[in-house]
């Protein structure tokens, strides 16, 4: 049983996350925290009713104080601005960097031990943030991107090919934005390349829709971004922490001197268990995708110098 998980920001994301939890995982306390008048608190009573189908003996408090969060073994940050229609996640950067710094603060404070998973975007560099800020070390600072986009791809190469994704092997990796990389080489159909199953356009207009699938669901929505699917993949994340997996999922993670980059913070494959990242997994690139990572390091350093990171 997992003792305490605390979910910073209680808004879309945060708050089906913490229905998950309360489905799936036995736990002694969660902790919901937001700044939103009585936000959390409201969160907390309506899944504390869920209590008579679900019968779960863990206790939930919702709170603006933050001081509650003391000893968790977990802490989510979902707090900050989510996308609007018409809106990058880079240009959440400014505001998210400042909400999330206070938090990193009250983490360091009241549970310095703990494990945090980043969900809030721009996820990469975020998830940079929190790392320099709070001082943890990189293993223990999980970033919550290409794990969703790999269950995009799934959902997509399922409605493309009619194979069901028990029988697909694909994984997406690099920045949580549009330029993430989805390379067609890494999709197997037991076993089989994709190209017997899908024609090259074919494939280049699936990697473009799952490049665009977060845009294409803040377009539907307008004035909030994708919930269900981020929450689920958050879930994945804490399970595979509390239940001491070793499972390979994609996480973003300061990278040090793996992937021909360095102090970059970027999706990759790691090994997940009850210590965080227990391991990046560094694959053999193809050359596209080192001139990928390139670009990506190349952005990285510039945006750090943008927010006094360099
Ligand atoms: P939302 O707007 O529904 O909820 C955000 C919540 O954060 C609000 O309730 C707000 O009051 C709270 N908040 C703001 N500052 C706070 C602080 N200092 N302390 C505590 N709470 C605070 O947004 P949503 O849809 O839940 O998204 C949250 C974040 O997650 C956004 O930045 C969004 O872009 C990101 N996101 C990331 C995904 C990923 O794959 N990494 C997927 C989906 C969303």
């Amino acid at each position: 049983m997992v003792k305490k998980i605390s979910i910073i920001g209680n808004g879309g994301v945060g708050a089906s996350l913490a229905f998950h939890i309360v489905s799936r995982l036995n736990f002694e306390e969660l902790v919901l925290v937001d700044i939103s008048e009585d936000l959390a608190q409201g969160v907390a009573l309506d899944l504390e009713d869920t209590r008579g189908f679900l019968g779960f003996s863990g206790k939930i408090l919702g709170t603006r104080d933050s001081s509650h969060i003391i000893d968790s073994d977990i802490v989510v940050i979902t707090a900050g601005l989510a996308r609007r229609e018409g809106m990058s996640r880079l240009d959440l950067l400014g505001t998210n960097a400042k909400i999330v710094s206070g938090i990193c603060a009250d983490i360091k404070k009241f549970c310095s031990s703990s494990i945090i998973i980043v969900v809030t975007n721009p996820l990469d560099f975020i998830t940079y943030i929190v790392t320099k800020e709070t001082g943890f070390l990189s293993t223990k600072v999980l970033g919550m991107g290409s794990s969703l986009d790999t269950s995009r791809l799934l959902n997509l190469l399922y409605k493309a090919t009619g194979v069901s994704t028990d029988s697909l092997e694909a994984y997406v990796f690099g920045f949580h934005s549009n330029d993430m990389i989805v390379s067609d080489r890494r999709i197997r159909i037991k076993g089989e390349n994709l190209s017997k199953f899908m024609d090259s356009e074919e494939i280049q207009d699936l990697k473009k829709r799952v490049r665009l699938r977060g845009a294409e669901i803040v377009s539907c929505l307008k004035n909030r971004s994708a919930t269900f699917a981020p929450s689920l993949a958050c879930y994945f994340l804490i399970d595979a922490i509390v239940n001491d997996k070793n499972i390979i999922i994609p996480v973003a993670t300061v990278l040090k001197d793996a992937y021909g980059v360095n102090d970059v913070c970027v999706g990759v494959p790691c090994l997940i268990n009850r210590n965080g990242i227990a391991r990046i997994i560094e694959i053999d690139l193809t050359s596209e995708e080192k001139q990928e990572f390139e670009k990506i390091s190349k952005l990285f350093s510039e945006t750090k110098s943008a927010i006094n990171y360099a």
